[in-house]
């Protein structure tokens, strides 16, 4: 996948990355020696880099029918094999290190990251690791990159409620606010959306509001119950935006909700062309743009799709949606009129 000259230099702002998917297979293997824990999955061992990189070809899912295999793992499945080298504060810094390093190469002025702080506190790391690395992170590539970020806390949503309520008051002297440490000023909704909709997790966003924070919440593209967990999303736990929501397109009322709330989409269309086919999926794009839904164009979790970052979504919505110039701009400053940071910030992007 090429980049073009006009995508490279657009400025750019990513609404939609989860940190521990930027875990490049270079960097886990050298944690994996550096921490001393074994490379596996299920009763697979990696024992050499080149089985690592073999294990990257993920499925979407099982389903045969979609070309999926019981011994390949799924996405969410790799995902979390990734973190299982993620272990000391330096750890953490790394990888988001690497991350926003990268970012300064494709232009990306401003970020705002997703993190799972409860996918290492589950494995017995402790919640400061993770912020720590993250926030010294945050500090430095500012300084050093010019590349700003304020990041958003997820609850996973497959695991109990209790747990991440739990989480969020664990990390939320961390947060950006009055007396906090100013590392995340959203709270999110991800993993497995199997069963487990939005309103769930109502207590635990409501009091992140109350907290100050914005609010956001994955609803799956393609997903059982999508439409409902839209719904509820809009209407029920009063999210500022939409991670993917790209479903909506099928009911006038959910659209009428995005449009007249201003709620914008985060949207990653590699993540979507993995499993959807091109003449379906990217007029999609041309729709939501002419009915008037606010959307702007992320990577989500690149390293585990295939090695495709935003650069490479921007160019696969340029050309497969037929998008102009000027358009590919108006997502641009989308994103920028979608994103939480400062007004001093935004008017540094554009
Ligand atoms: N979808 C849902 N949850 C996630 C993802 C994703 O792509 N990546 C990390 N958590
Ligand atoms: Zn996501």
């Amino acid at each position: 996948l090429e980049i073009s000259p006009f995508i490279a230099g657009l400025p750019k702002v990513e609404l939609h990355i989860h940190i521990e998917g930027t875990l490049q297979p270079a960097l886990r293997w050298k944690l994996a020696q550096r921490n001393e824990v074994p490379l596996r999955f299920k009763d697979q061992e990696y024992n050499t880099y080149e089985a690592l990189l073999e294990s990257y070809r993920v499925t979407y899912n099982h389903r045969p029918e979609l070309g999926g295999r019981k011994d390949v793992p799924t996405f969410l499945e790799a995902y979390f094999a990734g973190c299982e080298v993620l272990i000391s504060e330096e750890d953490f810094y790394e990888l988001a290190m690497d991350y926003l390093e990268r970012c300064r190469e494709m232009n990306v002025r401003y970020a705002e990251p997703f993190f799972d702080i409860q996918a290492h506190t589950r494995r017995g790391v402790p919640a400061e690791h993770v912020l720590n690395g993250y926030l010294r992170a945050q500090q430095d590539a500012a300084a050093r990159y010019g590349v700003r970020s304020n990041w958003i806390f997820c609850f996973i949503r497959d695991e109990p409620v209790e747990d991440g309520e739990a989480a969020y008051e664990t990390a939320l002297p961390w947060a950006r606010r009055p007396g906090g440490k100013g590392l995340f000023h959203a709270v999110g909704l991800a993993s497995n959306a199997y069963e487990r909709p939005p309103s769930l997790f109502a207590d635990g966003f409501a009091k992140a509001k109350r907290d100050g924070l914005h609010v956001t919440t994955h609803c799956d593209f393609g997903q059982k119950d999508t439409h409902e967990h839209i719904r509820q999303a809009i209407f029920d736990v009063g999210v500022e935006r939409i991670d993917h929501g790209l479903d909506v397109l099928d009911k006038e009322e959910l659209m009428a909700g995005l449009v007249d709330k201003g709620i914008g989409l985060t949207l990653c269309p590699h993540a979507y062309h993995r499993r959807t086919a091109t003449e379906v999926l990217f007029p999609k794009l041309r729709q939501l743009l002419d009915r008037g839904v606010k959307f702007c164009i992320n990577s989500d979790d690149p390293v585990y799709m295939h090695d495709v970052w935003i650069d490479g979504n921007m160019e696969k919505a340029y050309h497969l949606a037929g998008l102009s110039k000027t358009e590919m701009l108006q997502l641009a400053r989308n994103s920028v009129d979608m994103c939480w940071a400062d007004e001093d910030v935004k008017k540094d992007i554009y």
